[in-house]
């Protein structure tokens, strides 16, 4: 391309890699203008990117915005299926409709919060700073003193609770207190929502805890007056869920579940690409090189060449290819957002020969199928590596492995042939190059070269037909031992 569109570029390439960490929603103009083609086509646009269980979540935390509910519900689906996405989109929804008081969020995972008292932790630390942004918008307003903050917030009343957190900078609960302080959720002055990511995981905590009380609560919410409303949504993947919760649990979880699945067509992943690629670069007015002309230039430019790229039966093979493995969407992510980021002014529009090289680099090397023709002394190192694997050393050195096949030389009359310390040396570089035995650790220049750790990629299975079709005897033997 010409010089004067690289800025355009650079643009360009910022707007569809920003678009690529959360790709746009479609939208409804797209939505119906591809429906009137054909009827099949809007039932699958129709829970194209999940729109029924948008629809029911936007519904339930509408009901505990507006309505002061209580209420709880699980999002079900496989990883990368968009769960907390779907999420943070109603909730952004939300947000922005100024109907009513903005919630509170909070937001655990059982990943991070492994236990109830981490979990009460993070509640404790967003709660805090959830209300001080709050009060300090009311102070602005009202011109109230600052020492109201704590009132907002339960957790942070010192007086009620020891434990002090000093490093915090205030007083953290302690566990015994999960219960009345879960309760005092809704009555504090905004609806909150608690997101449980990783809902399952919780499941492990001593007797349910945490989540026995955040949906006891929401279940007291229904009834009681004078409460702002509270919603607990949990995400996980896991179909069973249900059936993991304790009884008591059970009983007060409102078995709401809204399945959340993956893109369910090529059709949908495609429109995924296009909206992200067709995301409009934010060109800075103030850059004076960026003429009005220029960016004109540059649209129509890059909306025919991804147009094309679109279109071109070489990219749908590829997609479809990829597509028949895996839904992820992320998996389309990772593809993509290296080959955006390599687009450069001599190479400036995607193509399919370059997502080919792209997707090919996300995928695992063919298998080993011709190990057998690999030099005697290089299978015997790796017997050895299979042998130290099966002792609990899957990491070794050169040095391990030598020892090892110096013990089998001396321990055995149906013993490798012998070979001296360099061929065997050089063979350990064979396959060092061949990528066989691969780094275990980060290369350090002061580690002697017979010390530094390696792992053999190879399976048990592939070094097995290898030394069984290499067809010597003493190998067989030397496999055959521990
Ligand atoms: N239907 C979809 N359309 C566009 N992007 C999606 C869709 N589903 C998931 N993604 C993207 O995939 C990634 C993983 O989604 P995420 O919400 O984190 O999944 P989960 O929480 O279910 O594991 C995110 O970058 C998200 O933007
Ligand atoms: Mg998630």
């Amino acid at each position: 391309i010409q010089e004067h569109l690289i800025p355009c570029l650079n643009a360009q390439k910022k707007a569809v890699l920003r678009a690529l960490t959360n790709p746009p929603v479609p939208s409804t103009s797209e939505r119906s203008a591809k429906g009137k083609g054909k009827v099949k086509a809007i039932e699958v646009d129709e829970d194209f990117d999940n729109a029924t269980a948008y629809g029911q979540l936007k519904d339930l935390l509408e009901g505990t915005t507006m309505r002061n509910e209580g209420n709880s519900c699980l999002l079900l689906g496989p990883k990368g299926s968009g769960k907390t996405r779907l999420f943070e989109r109603c909730l952004s929804e939300i947000a922005h409709s100024d109907s009513n008081a903005k919630p509170i969020v909070i937001r655990l995972s059982g990943w991070v919060q492994s236990n109830d008292r981490l979990a009460l932790r993070q509640i404790a630390i967003q709660l805090a700073e959830e209300t001080k942004e709050h009060s300090d918008d009311d102070e602005t307003k009202h011109g109230q003193p600052i020492a109201e903050n704590d009132d907002d917030n339960p957790f942070l009343d010192g007086s009620k609770l020891g434990d002090t957190g000093a490093e915090a900078g205030f007083s953290l609960p302690s566990a015994a207190h999960l219960p009345a302080l879960i309760a005092e959720l809704p009555k504090l002055n905004r609806p909150t929502i608690v997101l449980v990511d990783a809902f399952d995981l919780f499941s492990l905590h001593p007797r349910q805890a945490l989540l026995y009380c955040l949906l006891d609560t929401v279940q007291a919410c229904q009834s009681a007056q004078g409460n702002k409303g509270l919603a607990v949504v949990g995400l996980t993947s896991r179909v069973d869920v249900v059936s993991l919760l304790e009884k008591r649990v059970k009983s007060r979880f409102s078995g709401r579940i809204l399945r959340v699945s993956n893109v369910p067509s090529e059709e949908g992943w495609l429109g995924i690409v296009r909206r992200c690629l067709l995301s409009p670069a934010a060109l800075s007015p103030s850059n004076d090189e960026t003429t009005e002309s220029n960016v004109e230039e540059w649209t129509d430019l890059w909306t025919t060449n991804v147009e094309k790229f679109l279109a071109d039966s070489a990219t749908k093979q590829s997609i479809h290819e990829t597509y028949s493995i895996v839904r992820d969407v992320r998996v389309l992510i990772r593809v993509f957002t290296p080959a955006i980021a390599r687009l450069s002014p001599s190479q400036p529009f995607p193509t399919a020969a370059f997502l080919q090289r792209a997707m090919q680099s996300q995928r695992t090397r063919t298998p080993f199928t011709s190990l057998y023709t690999l030099p005697y002394p290089a299978l015997c190192l790796l017997i050895a590596s299979h042998h130290s694997d099966q002792k609990g050393h899957p990491v070794f050195n050169f040095e391990m492995l030598y020892e090892a096949f110096r013990v089998q030389l001396r321990a055995s009359m149906a013993a490798p042939i012998q070979l001296n310390g360099t061929g065997i040396g050089m063979a350990f570089e064979t396959l060092i190059a061949a990528r066989i035995f691969v780094p275990a650790a980060a290369a350090n220049l002061t580690t002697p070269k017979e010390f530094i750790k390696y792992r053999s990629v190879v399976e048990r299975e592939d070094l097995k037909k290898a030394v069984e079709k290499a067809g010597q005897v003493s190998l067989k033997k030397w496999w055959n031992k521990s």
